[in-house]
């Protein structure tokens, strides 16, 4: 089997590189995908995940993250998580550490602790000064571009990561899709990942990523599938459009595809051969 991964937006092309190189080495898609998203989440220039994300209305940066392994569908998420920068790792004990599969807000915050997390501080001088602004003239730009990797390894295991800061001075306890099972990432090894990103609340409607998962188990391609629900959910609510929506999946064999609603987005996606930034045309776009 050879290793595949695709990621959301041009950010994660260092996450896409990370995982591909560690997949080529041996390591497991679930390494793989946390190694990759840690390095968005510590990196300070993306204002959408992690250390510098984009914080709450009252200034405080909560974190929303979860991965799927695809062999038995287990999962761990959190979500409203302060203070800690890695919340990635963190879902990932949530699932091998605990009986449970989602914490929220304290009590993902002491779980986080036990486990030798430490607190830090999350605002950087641009997200700090980004909210003081805010606060004064309300001006708010469209940013909930949550980190997304799918990655499938030399095993033929599959499994998916996702974090986020969610939605630009949010209220504080709002959670998006992203922590979310079948909204946010869906992951099943006999057939394939989907995740998602852009609006929670839209893609919450409509369940996305296990739909999409869903049709590529009736041997639909990965594009197909996220197009197809795409247009399924805009054909419902066209007002959806407003919105970005990024939808992108990958498939047993490893094939990769994604679809958008709006111009503007972008994946990485790459194998053992080649790794490279792909822009997608809104709703229709070819496999990748
Ligand atoms: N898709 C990320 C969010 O809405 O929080």
């Amino acid at each position: 089997m050879r290793p595949a991964v695709i990621v959301t937006w041009d950010f994660g092309l260092q996450a896409c590189e990370e995982a591909i190189s560690a997949m080529k080495s041996g390591v497991n898609a679930l390494d793989a995908v946390e190694r990759g998203i840690r390095l968005v989440e510590d990196d300070t220039s993306v204002d959408s995940v992690g250390y510098g994300g984009a914080p709450n209305s009252e200034g405080i940066v909560e974190l929303d993250a979860a991965v799927m392994w695809g062999p038995d569908r287990s999962f761990g998420a959190v979500a409203g998580l302060r203070d800690i920068r890695e919340a990635v790792s963190v879902a990932r004990l949530v699932m091998e550490q605990t009986p449970h599969s989602l914490l929220v807000g304290e009590g993902a915050l002491q779980f986080a602790i036990e486990k030798g997390f430490t607190r830090k501080k999350m605002l950087t001088d641009k997200s700090l000064a980004e909210w003081e602004k805010w606060k004064q003239d309300g001006a708010c730009k469209e940013s909930h571009d949550t980190v997304c990797v799918l990655a499938l390894d030399l095993d033929g295991n599959i499994c998916v990561g996702t974090s986020t800061s969610g939605t630009r001075f949010k209220l504080p306890g709002r959670v998006g899709d992203t922590p979310i099972i079948g909204s946010g990432f869906y992951c099943d090894n006999e057939v394939g990942a989907a995740a998602a990103t852009g609006l929670g609340e839209s893609i919450m409607r409509y369940s996305m990523s296990f739909r999409i998962v869903e049709e590529m188990r009736r041997g639909i391609d990965p594009t197909s599938a996220c197009r197809s629900t795409l247009e399924w959910a805009l054909k419902d609510d066209p007002s959806l459009r407003k919105n970005v929506i990024g939808l992108i999946a990958l498939n047993a064999s490893g094939q990769r595809g994604a679809a958008a609603c709006q111009d503007g987005f972008s994946v990485a996606s790459g194998d053992d051969e080649h790794i490279g930034l792909v822009k997608i045309e809104p709703v229709l776009c070819p496999n990748l």
